[in-house]
């Protein structure tokens, strides 16, 4: 019997190995001190003995299958046309690497491999699992599931969160109670507005401040599953990995599956610790920024719902003009300027701009733009075809869709087989002349329908290799073009993943910019993603989406805690708008660095009141987003301003351009002023007593250290 471990900065993950088998994981938590004596033959004893079984079973095992006798979901499943069925690793290997594991494992019964790494960075906390599975015999095997990662909550952990939504509603946070049985989320739409693949798990009650939660994410954009799975003694695993159509994974003699990876960190002070340790771990371990470091973010103003499909050059360039004038840094022409794109019907497919919209092409709006000291982003949709359209007329063939079946558009529009290497260098081609013509330093790369019967010309799912063909196209255009940003969206929130972040820099979050929606939807995401990813914009009022009226104010505090957008066109705006406008930007401009760098914090909802914000590593600066979401039968309490250092003095400030249409005491006055001076250990142990605040307004505190 063996142990192996991996430490990271304040968790363990501890396996144990009975012989040759497959490890069991007996610890996943809180740091184990260096040196510990482990006393094997006490840890042995966690096997179950089902009923009927004359022997006991492991069932946290780093990959339960039928073989190893599991009673519950297996986390691999395939078979050579119904033989070798039952998988059963037992000529296993651990070797261990600095801050990983790799589990090498064989079953000579089934002429079967299978490779676990496992990585822990010593200065992060969060963990990584994938898979590969290659068939090691000599019939084809058909693979129905392969887990990306298997990680084992303790008992007690009884209550779920679960993200759920629709579009315009990403990120909508649910509570789910975990009896016995099993708990499954299943995505089979390609995208995941309805189906994060993310869940979060601790002990009943679990909040921002307080409680054992565990996160497990996958960083797939495509269909997904996640269980978490009660154990026998009480225990709970959580398994994900991809939801495989029929025949979609069929591997040759020799050929592997590769999984996904799936991410997963544990916190001991809530939920917002979680979101601390995915943050870090995102930004040390995921992302990907031209020159190897993120830049302060661009404000950007995106040209969608200030336009639709009218672009017009002279408006435009007025939008630009009054964008540079308020502080806005970089233009984002969104979709309406290509060949033929009067609405959504025709166009996709064809990258080139409209003749009639643009009758001397992108160049004097892209001159116009960068003129006024404006970066020029613009937006694709390079996965995407309309019938009504040069490339599709030119090769009908080019979809995915199954032969003899009615081709299924959904927004008007077919899905392009990006598995044939004709299509995917046909649509480089297009999108690396565009780069090459003109100095765009972005791309918004949209993706806006769901996979339907999306086969390919041999009649084969091509879901996951549509996929794996979509980030090769990224990843090509970004070797092309290493300056290149690109923002993942797919209508929203659709592929806000860790898979697709490996190939992009933000998220558009959602389509819906009503402030207070927002506020939930921005909620969500921050749980597994840092603010920097995290597009917000200041849109219209009434807002496009929901009719709601909302100051500008509250519509720009909310937008100030990601990256910062509007989305509306700028010459509406009066001379007054204009002005608090320009005065959020700076704001946003001043704090960017800290907002971006930072370490989350957050509050319970108390009285319709929110907090989140963040404080800085070494608690010297913190800014803070107070929202009053809604009403309530009390009155709100003290504030209490978490993650401070309670030894230091800071100055709290409310600062301009923000004022608040309320009754204000004297000391309430300073705060938008002067600022008060108050000690970290009342702040974060007494609170403070804010001015009575308006649903649907908000407040930003900003704090620094004295001395
Ligand atoms: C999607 C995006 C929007 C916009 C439109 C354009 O819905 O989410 O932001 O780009 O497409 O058609």
């Amino acid at each position: 019997m063996s142990s192996h471990r991996l430490d990271g900065r304040g968790s363990t993950l501890l396996l144990l190995q009975r012989g040759t088998g497959l490890p069991e994981i007996v610890h996943w938590g809180a740091r184990l001190p260096d040196g510990l004596e482990l006393d094997l033959a006490a840890l042995r004893d966690r096997a179950v003995r089902h009923n009927g079984l004359d022997e006991d079973h492991v069932e946290a095992v780093l990959m339960p299958t039928l073989g190893t006798g599991t009673l519950r979901t297996p986390a691999l499943v395939a078979s050579r046309g119904g033989i070798d069925w039952t998988a059963d690793f037992t000529d296993v290997t651990v070797r261990a690497a600095a801050g990983a594991l790799h589990v090498i494992a064989h079953d000579p019964v089934a002429a079967l491999s299978l490779e676990i790494v496992l990585t822990l960075p010593e200065d992060g906390d969060l963990l990584t699992m994938r898979s590969t599975l290659r068939n090691a015999g000599d019939a084809p095997l058909q693979v129905e599931r392969l887990a990306a990662g298997v990680f084992l909550l303790p008992a007690g952990a009884d209550e779920l969160l679960v993200f759920d939504g629709r579009w315009g509603r990403e990120f909508t946070e649910r509570r789910v109670s975990l009896a016995s049985g099993t708990w499954a989320s299943e995505n089979r739409r390609g995208r995941s507005h309805d189906r994060f693949p993310g869940v979060i798990a601790g002990n009943a009650g679990f909040d921002e401040d307080r409680g054992l939660v565990h996160g497990v994410h996958l960083g797939w954009s495509g269909n997904h599953r996640t269980l978490a799975e009660r154990l026998e003694d009480g225990r709970v695993l959580v398994v994900t990995g991809e939801w495989l159509h029929p025949g979609e994974v069929v591997l040759a003699p020799g050929e592997s599956l590769h999984t996904p990876v799936a991410y997963a960190a544990v916190s001991a002070d809530g939920l917002s610790g979680l979101s601390r340790r995915f943050h870090d771990g995102v930004r040390s371990g995921v992302l990907r920024w031209p020159d190897g470091a993120m830049r302060p973010r661009p404000v950007t103003l995106n040209t969608w719902e200030g336009n639709y499909f009218t672009h017009e050059h002279d408006r435009l360039v007025a939008q630009a003009t009054a964008a540079a004038q308020v502080g806005i840094e970089r233009f984002v022409l969104d979709d309406g300027w290509m060949a033929g794109r009067r609405d959504a019907r025709a166009g996709l497919g064809d990258w080139r701009p409209d003749p009639l919209k643009y009758p001397d092409g992108l160049g004097p709006l892209v001159d116009a733009v960068t003129g006024l000291g404006l970066e020029f982003g613009l937006w694709v949709e390079p996965e995407m075809v309309n019938p009504d359209s040069d490339l599709y007329r030119a090769h009908p063939d080019a979809v995915l869709h199954v032969a003899g079946r009615p081709l299924r558009t959904s927004r008007h529009q077919l899905i392009l087989d990006l598995t044939r290497p004709e299509i995917a260098d046909g649509i480089f081609d297009q999108l690396d002349a565009l780069l090459r013509a003109h100095p765009i330093t972005y791309l918004k790369w949209d993706m806006n329908r769901d996979f339907v019967a999306a086969g390919d010309q041999d009649g084969r799912p091509a879901y996951r290799r549509h996929l794996l063909a979509d980030y090769a196209l990224l990843a090509r255009l970004r070797a092309a073009h290493p300056a290149l940003e690109i923002e993942t969206c797919s209508s929203g929130g659709g592929r806000p993943d860790l898979g697709i972040l490996r190939h992009t820099h933000r998220v558009w979050t959602s389509d819906c910019t009503d402030a207070l929606e927002r506020l939930a939807i921005q909620r969500g995401f921050s749980r597994f993603l840092p603010p920097e990813l995290m597009g917000a914009h200041v849109a219209a009022s009434p807002n496009h989406q929901t009719g709601r009226r909302h100051t500008l104010g509250f519509r720009a505090a909310v937008a100030l805690f990601g990256h910062m957008g509007v989305e509306l066109d700028p010459t509406t705006l009066s001379d007054d708008e204009r002005s608090v406008l320009a005065g959020w930007i700076a704001l946003h401009k001043r704090l960017r660095r800290l907002l971006h760098a930072s370490e989350h914090a957050a509050s319970p909802m108390q009285a319709g009141r929110s907090l989140r914000g963040v404080v800085a590593p070494d608690r010297r600066q913190g800014a803070f987003l107070v929202a009053q979401e809604r009403t309530d039968a009390h009155r709100a309490p003290p504030l209490l301003l978490p993650g401070l250092d309670p030894a230091f003095t800071y100055r709290l400030r409310a600062p301009s351009p923000q004022h608040l249409d309320v009754k204000l005491s004297a000391s309430q006055r300073l705060l938008f002023t002067e600022g008060l001076v108050l000690s970290g250990a009342l702040l974060g142990r007494a609170g403070i007593a804010l001015p009575e605040m308006q649903p649907e307004t908000a407040l930003v505190l900003e704090l620094d250290a004295l001395d």
